[in-house]
């Protein structure tokens, strides 16, 4: 590891970042957002939930919940029903497939509550390689007919995975609107009920929302009248059981998982690139023991952290996604833990052949000791999503380094400990000896 990178990162002084707004002059945009800490006599309600086990029921009944709102960040809409992208590069079905047939969990539950009153926004990603077949509309147009859908342009890419609902409750997750990442994969993410969490949240996304573009269904793109005027139909769409998944091999599936209220002060929540990476250093900063259970290794600052704390004493486990889907990603992580594997003071494993991929990003922190908590995140241990030093960033079309929006939330609490440990825990017994990821 080259120590340099510690010493240069502080001394950029990430911590207490100055709060400055969108610079016109130069075009960039500035850290805005601090670590937010709720109230201390504030009383916050968190509820764990995990892919493949119940992140599907976890987000259909948070939509179905809703009364007045539900904000989403979501990367990317896929379908569930093969009306994604084809071979010939278009995507899409006939809107009346689409409705018909589309299972994606949350595709009947979005529907369901715009048509009952409820004010949904989307905020995602526009992808310009992605086009529409003529006469087919994607997940996403289909919803854009039926509720407001925006394009994020803070910085280079929205990364983050959360809805608030009724401005008073938030869930920030790692998992991605795939079926993959809702059955496939291991996923982790916690629903917080707060009104002041949901708050800070909410203030994130109206920023967002306010810079972004709105999304919509591309022209001349042979639907018609009529189909358009069936997608916008408030008919009530009886949602599809919610599917799941079975494991035949030996595995560890979470038992119920509980709701747990703490203190306000008990929360923290931060956003990338803004406090981002300032939280989670102070948050990782174990004394003496730290469970990693993440999808990927690529950034070299916090690597070279980690093992600092190994060297200081700490005892780090750290359990890596099995396979990795990007190409460049596959390669950085490979070789930099190859380089942290030298240190031999950290153990490494593989996550359990039986997921896809270990896509979660959670951190256990001196378990059962002052000061225990767990961290979680929507973001990797890379530097487009915890980037550091904090200075000005390039929004979207600018060009310049990869930056991406996240969320990041400490909670300590011994019960919320005890939930994430179990999980780490059960599945650590299925793990493999470390390997370098594969593609699948
Ligand atoms: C724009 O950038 C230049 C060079 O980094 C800096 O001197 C100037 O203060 C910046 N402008 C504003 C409005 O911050
Ligand atoms: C999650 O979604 C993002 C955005 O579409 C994508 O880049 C990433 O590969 C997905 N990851 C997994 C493991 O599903
Ligand atoms: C959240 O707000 C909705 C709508 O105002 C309300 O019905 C619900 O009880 C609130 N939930 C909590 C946990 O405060
Ligand atoms: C999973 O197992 C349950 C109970 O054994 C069964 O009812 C269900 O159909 C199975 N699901 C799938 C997708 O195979
Ligand atoms: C980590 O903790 C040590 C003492 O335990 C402290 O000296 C150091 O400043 C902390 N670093 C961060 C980044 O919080």
């Amino acid at each position: 590891m080259r120590p340099s990178l510690w010493l240069v990162a502080l001394g950029a002084s990430a911590l207490g970042a100055p709060r400055r707004e969108y610079d016109h002059q130069n075009d960039t945009y500035a850290p805005r957002f601090r670590e937010f800490v709720a109230a201390a006599d504030a009383r916050v309600g968190l509820t764990p939930f995990f892919s493949p086990d119940t992140s599907a029921d976890a987000s259909a009944s948070l939509v179905r919940e809703a009364r007045e709102s539900v904000d989403v960040f979501a990367p990317a809409v896929e379908s569930w029903s093969g009306c994604g992208a084809t071979k010939s590069g278009c995507a899409g079905c006939a809107p009346d497939r689409v409705r018909a047939n589309e299972a994606f969990v949350l595709f009947r539950e979005l529907l369901n509550a715009a048509h009952r009153g409820v004010r949904v926004r989307l905020l995602t990603n526009r992808f310009d390689s992605v086009r529409e077949c003529a006469g087919a509309v994607s997940v996403l147009s289909y919803f854009a007919e039926n509720f407001d859908v925006r394009t994020y342009t803070s910085t280079t890419f929205m990364h983050a995975k959360a809805m608030i609902v009724d401005n008073n409750v938030t869930a920030i997750s790692s998992v991605n609107w795939s079926k993959s990442s809702y059955l496939e994969n291991r996923e982790a993410g916690v629903v917080a009920r707060s009104k002041s969490v949901a708050e800070f949240a909410g203030e994130v996304f109206e920023y967002d929302w306010s810079v972004a573009e709105v999304w919509r269904m591309p022209a001349n793109d042979g639907i018609s009248e009529d189909e358009i005027q069936r997608m916008k139909s408030s008919e009530w769409l009886e949602p599809f059981p919610i599917p799941s998944r079975n494991i035949s091999a030996p595995h560890y599936s979470p038992k119920k998982l509980r709701e747990t209220w703490c203190k306000g002060a008990a929360v923290k929540v931060s956003v990338s690139p803004d406090a981002g990476a300032a939280t989670m250093l102070e948050a990782m900063n174990a004394s003496a023991t730290l469970d990693i259970y993440t999808y990927q290794i690529t950034d070299d600052f916090f690597a070279s952290r980690l093992l600092k704390l190994a060297d200081a004493g700490v005892i780090v486990r750290i359990v890596l996604s099995r396979a990795i889907f990007s190409d460049v990603d596959r390669k950085l992580s490979a070789s930099l833990v190859d380089k942290m594997r030298e240190n031999e003071k950290i153990v490494f494993r593989s996550s359990p052949r039986y997921y896809r991929y270990a896509h979660l990003k959670i951190m256990i922190v001196d378990r059962g000791r002052e000061g225990e908590r767990v961290v979680l995140a929507t973001g990797n241990l890379s530097p487009s999503d915890l980037p550091l030093p904090v200075r000005p960033f390039l929004p979207l079309h600018k060009g310049g380094a990869s930056i991406n929006r996240d969320f990041e939330i400490v909670m300590h609490d011994a019960n919320i400990v005890e939930q994430f440990q179990n999980l780490f825990d059960g599945d650590m017994a299925y793990t493999s000896p470390y390997r370098r990821p594969s593609k699948f």
